[in-house]
């Protein structure tokens, strides 16, 4: 996997989505007065510059193709934001915002769409009380073993060096809960702290995944062995998760199940939970706010007040807004604890004064 920290490896985190990702970004863009003999955007984009910097061409900061421009800068900037939090930067962030969108109401770029998610990204920014300052989040420094490493992964070194931490540090009574576990990396990961846990006792890790192939998938692996299987949509992959998962088997119980959203129509059956108390639970199924209310009526009634950790990975990307409005309508009970360098953020439950 490439090892470049804040460019391939966060786009891993902030691309992970639950739909489809096209790798196609210049097709479908036009910019008007260019040679499209270049047909990346990279290239029709140098083109460009070129001709302003040569005097052949004029850059127009008022055109529809420079708003765009900044509207793609000032959707990476959000980016950027919801992958630290600095409280500094959100000032900066939200004044450049508000001025953006004075600018596409002048501007003959009519979309709802990108007016509508400017707006929301203000709304949440300014509706986001000045957090508390949260505990240090760990994970930067943890070694993570071969066996590990060599397993596809949709999350990138930060995350999953803060999973191990957080694993490995854990002192809470309870199992944990992972929603979303893929090809295994981010469950090898717990598995890995927990085995180097001293207060592991008999806990256990309950992954939960359908387990079920989608074509978009098969842009996050380079496994040879995997990109060779031509496992086709809909085909259930379970047989790859226990294979890589195999070295961590005595830690882990699988449900191959889906969370009842009534958006799926798979023949397996829907999650459950029977276990005791969750000492942490990992949120990475998806970002639509179905699925994280599903989530919480099956699970929440198993959270310690003051001591369960809920971490919802997709927290930060850019189509997660409705996660985010999830944990912001949750606010008193979920009280924000850690922000790896990444696109997860770790909430620390309690339970709710009436
Ligand atoms: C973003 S991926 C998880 C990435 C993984 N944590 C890793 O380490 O690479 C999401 C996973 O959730 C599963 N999933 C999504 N929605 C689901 C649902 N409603 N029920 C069950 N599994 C679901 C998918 O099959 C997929 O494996």
């Amino acid at each position: 996997m490439a090892d470049k920290p804040d460019a391939c490896q966060a786009a891993k985190d902030t691309t992970a989505q639950t739909a489809a990702c096209t790798a196609e970004p210049a097709a479908g863009i036009i910019f008007h007065g260019l040679s499209l003999q270049e047909t990346t955007l990279a290239g029709c984009l140098r083109r460009q510059i070129h001709d302003v910097i040569d005097g052949s061409s004029f850059f127009d900061r008022y055109s529809v193709e420079a708003v765009c421009m900044r509207i793609l800068l000032a959707t990476g900037a959000i980016q950027e934001y919801f992958r630290e939090e600095r409280p500094n930067d959100k000032a900066h962030l939200l004044h450049d915002l508000r001025r953006l969108l004075s600018e596409l109401e002048e501007s003959e770029l009519r979309d709802a769409k990108i007016a509508d998610f400017i707006k929301d990204s203000v709304r949440y920014l300014e509706a986001d009380a000045a957090p508390a300052p949260l505990e240090a989040a760990g994970g930067e420094g943890e070694e993570l073993s071969e066996l590990v490493r060599r397993i596809p992964t949709m999350l990138c070194n930060e995350t999953l060096g803060y999973y191990k931490w957080l694993a490995r540090t854990c002192v809470e009574p309870g199992d944990i809960v992972e929603l979303g576990s893929w090809m295994g990396s981010s469950t090898a990961c717990l598995a890995e702290g927990l085995s180097q846990n001293p207060n592991r006792k008999d806990r256990k890790i309950h992954v939960y995944d359908s387990f079920i192939w989608r074509n978009w998938m098969k842009a996050y692996t380079e496994d040879a062995e995997l990109l060779a299987s031509n496992i086709r949509e809909g085909e259930s992959f379970t047989r790859y998760f226990c294979n890589y998962s195999e070295p961590f088997r005595h830690l882990i119980e699988v449900h191959q199940s889906v969370l009842g959203t009534g958006a799926d129509h798979f023949a397996l059956p829907t999650l459950d939970w029977e276990g005791g108390r969750i000492a942490i639970l990992l949120m990475d199924f998806a970002h639509d706010r179905a699925s994280n209310e599903a989530m919480w009526r099956v699970f929440s009634p198993s959270f310690r007040s003051g001591s369960t950790i809920v971490v919802f990975n997709q927290f930060g990307n850019i189509p997660a807004g409705e996660v985010r409005n999830f944990c912001k309508d949750k606010r008193r009970e979920l009280v924000p604890l850690h922000k790896p360098r990444s696109s997860a953020k770790a909430f620390r439950y309690q339970r709710a004064i009436a």
